[in-house]
């Protein structure tokens, strides 16, 4: 029988379960786990501080109807003082909630506020009489990013409209700009909204540092489950459901989950929390470099400059790789649909490599990482009732480790407070301390070097983590990572493809506590496309990075299986074909559009619409057109075949392209080459009611490409700057320009 969902928690209910006299229930609309983190780092505090019972809660998790009822429900109106409810939004997109927030979201704002971000004052006389004088009291942090346009408006939106029905704000609201940091805006707000909620409250500070001297109550027990059978094990399903089954243990390898066909009759619906496992149909190298240069928290860093001996103290040279992928997943009876223009969700894994490395300074040899662990809330924790499982177990640590946590991200501050604990050398304890205490000796020497778990374990030996800490408390989950499809779903409704780059880099770590000892080199990479990359190294041509000790990366089954589900956009074509296009797409950002035309040549090819179809024109740029120019020939097959077309068929096909770096040759970007034809591109969009599409790098591409629209409105259509902005504002909210950038 199908089974029901489980039934929703409720504010009251979770109130109930709380036994301090003040409580806190902090929500999170999180994309990537970001928003959660902050959450619970907050809930953490604010219960080490004042003993305030604090839960982080999920959106979805929660009947949100009970948002206005609960005050309500509480025994006496002295209560609801005693309550706060937080809101840790992250903006998406356009301006949209992310994808847990999305029915809370739609039920609050209650159809309204979808607009513009001022149009909300307008509809408070609306909702006036709704005004209930609910007991709410609020806090809200803001997760965005200033290089989009609708900059924190989740965060703004959801504070107006607590505001407007009477709710009550305490301490400032909280906005973090991800294209600054996050965490510096977060860590200046914090301490502000924790004075906030203590005055609030009306109680004392118990005084954080105390805590330093006890002992680590964790949040969960682990417990070796010797006797279970393989059939009650997790091998990297993401669903608890554990039904229908789809790996068993296999041999080894990379991957040691097998996939196990399952015949059923019902349709399978895939999202987020229940992937396909997906066979990799085919993968090629597009292009691959190394160099010398290297990114280290958006800085270009030059190897030979101050800024590299700053990295390399024994001057060894930092190498940067980078790949360009084409991978294709086979989608083929899977009942999945998606359409041009859409994302595909993926989750990695760690590599053996690593998984291996951080085993070995964790004291856990083979047999130990096979073990069974199952997690346990610990009662004597009393935040522990309310926290999450963090992946699904029992699973063997080898598991948990690969398929589960994330084991190569940099070493979070207040993490390190945690693995002070468990350091019994005094020298490393007080050395851990300086660096939880010291935000820029954190930043300068953990965060920036991107010291993980595994290389923090090498500087402090002393340090012996319980599994229950490791798997429990410090590494994050693995989260999805999203990609444009490159594929057209009318031309290959089989199959989805994506366009990606694989970086990897070697990065000299200083030890911390010898910081003139030589530094030990470590090599870091990026998360799934690393991890498609292994999956299909040594095959389809594709090269051995020239920076890997081959053993590093061993490749896997061709057949391993990668985790996936697609993801609606709003990025689509018009749906009248002969509607005219611009594409401009630099880069990756050419993806969707190899998409794009593949489906107009497709279309026209098969007569599939009855105009014929219209203009279609990419802007792409890249370095040089021997090195990194993405499906250069499968584009200029595209543009043969539809040259070749009889004039029925025919339709307006240019590629025009901008190389930035060809020796002798002045610097060209896409937007000079857009503007070198600025009357005719203006009159498309203008008078021919084209339609424009911009994907790629939202920091300064996607503004360089917006400025320059602003210009030829006023240069080629005799606006003024004002009309101009609204020109450019009508074509995007009428869907005639449509954005895909990150
Ligand atoms: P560069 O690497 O020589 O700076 C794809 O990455 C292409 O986009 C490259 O040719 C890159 O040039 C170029 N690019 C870099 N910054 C850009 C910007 N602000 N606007 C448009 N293209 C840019």
């Amino acid at each position: 029988a199908p089974k029901r969902p489980p039934a929703k928690k409720t504010i009251t209910t979770t109130l109930a379960s709380l036994q301090s006299t003040h409580k806190l229930i902090l929500f999170y609309g999180s994309q990537t786990g970001t928003a959660e983190d902050l959450a619970s780092r907050t809930a953490n505090e604010v219960y080490a501080k004042f003993g305030v019972e604090a839960v982080v809660a999920d959106f979805e998790d929660y009947d949100m109807s009970d948002l206005i009822t609960f005050s309500q429900n509480l025994d006496d109106g002295e209560e609801a003082g005693k309550v706060v409810i937080g809101f840790y939004l992250a903006t998406y997109g356009e301006g949209e909630p992310t994808d847990n927030a999305a029915d809370f979201y739609e039920w609050f704002m209650d159809g309204h506020g979808k607009g513009e971000d001022d149009d909300i004052e307008d509809i408070d006389d609306e909702i006036a009489s709704e005004k209930q004088g609910t007991g709410i009291n609020y806090i809200v942090f803001g997760l965005g990013n200033k290089t989009y346009e609708h900059y924190n408006s989740m965060g703004r939106r959801i504070a107006r409209r607590l505001d407007s029905i009477g709710a009550k704000r305490v301490g400032a609201i909280g906005e973090g700009d991800d294209d600054g940091s996050m965490e510096d805006d977060f860590l200046a707000w914090k301490p502000k909204i924790i004075e906030a909620l203590g005055t609030f409250y009306g109680v004392k500070d118990l005084g954080g540092k105390a805590s330093r001297g006890l002992a680590h109550v964790p949040l969960f027990n682990v417990s070796i489950e010797s006797s279970i059978t393989d059939k009650a094990v997790f091998h990297g399903e993401l669903s608890a459901d554990h039904k229908p089954r789809r790996f068993q243990n296999g041999p080894g390898g990379e991957d040691k989950r097998q996939f196990v066909e399952i015949s059923t009759k019902k349709r399978i619906l895939y999202d987020a929390k229940n992937p396909l496992f997906s066979k990799i149909k085919t993968s090629y190298q597009l292009f691959g470099e190394s160099s010398d240069e290297i990114k280290v928290s958006g800085t270009t860093i030059t190897a030979g400059t101050p800024e590299h001996y700053a990295y390399a103290a024994d001057g060894s040279v930092l190498k940067i790789q980078r790949q360009c992928v084409h991978v294709e997943f086979d989608i083929s009876n899977t009942g999945i649909r998606y359409e041009t223009g859409d994302h595909v969700g993926i989750y990695g894994s760690n590599s053996v490599a690593h998984v291996e490395e951080l085993a070995k300074l964790l004291g856990l040899d083979d047999s130990g990482l096979d073990e069974i662990v199952k997690l346990k809330a610990n009662t004597a924790n009393r935040l522990s009732t309310m926290a999450k499982m963090p992946f699904p177990n029992p699973c063997s640590v080898r598991t948990a480790l690969t398929h589960y946590l994330t084991i190569n991200a940099p070493i979070k501050q207040h993490h390190l407070e945690l693995i002070a604990k468990f350091a019994s050398d005094e020298t490393e304890k007080t050395a851990i301390y300086k660096l939880v205490d010291d935000r820029n000796l954190y930043v300068e020497r953990v965060e920036t070097p991107q010291k993980n778990l595994a290389e923090i374990l090498r500087d402090f030996p002393s340090v012996k983590l319980p599994l229950d800490v490791l798997l429990g408390e410090i590494l994050g989950p693995i989260v999805v990572r999203y990609y444009s499809i490159s594929s057209s779903s009318k031309k290959e409704p089989q199959t989805v493809s994506i366009t990606a780059v694989a970086v990897r880099y070697a990065l000299p770590q200083k030890q911390l506590l010898h910081p003139d000892a030589p530094a030990h080199i470590s090599f870091k990479e990026g998360l799934v496309t690393s991890y498609v990359c292994r999956l299909t190294e040594g095959k389809s041509g594709f090269v051995a990075p020239e920076i890997d000790a081959s053993e590093s990366y061993p490749s896997v089954p061709f057949n391993t299986h990668v985790p996936i589900f697609i993801r609606t956009s709003s990025f689509r074509l018009p749906r009248d074909a002969s509607a005219p296009i611009i594409m401009i797409g630099p880069g990756t950002g050419v993806a969707p559009f190899r998409a794009f035309i593949q489906e107009r040549v497709h279309v026209a090819a098969s007569g599939l619409s009855k105009k014929p179809v219209g203009s279609t024109w990419l802007f792409y740029g890249c370095r040089h057109p021997d090195q990194d120019h993405l499906y250069k020939n499968e584009l200029a097959q595209l543009l043969a075949t539809a040259a070749a077309f009889d004039d029925e068929k025919k339709f307006d096909l240019r590629v025009h392209n901008a190389f930035s770096r060809v020796p002798g040759q002045p610097r060209q970007y896409v937007q000079n080459i857009v503007e070198a034809i600025g009357g005719e591109v203006y009159e498309l969009l203008d008078k021919r009611r084209g339609y424009l599409y911009l994907c790629g790098d939202a920091k300064n591409m996607a503004a360089d490409v917006n400025a320059l629209l602003l210009k030829l409105a006023q240069t080629c259509g005799g606006k003024t700057e004002d009309e101009a902005k609204r020109w450019v504002k009508t074509l995007k909210t009428s869907g005639k320009f449509q954005e895909d950038v990150w």
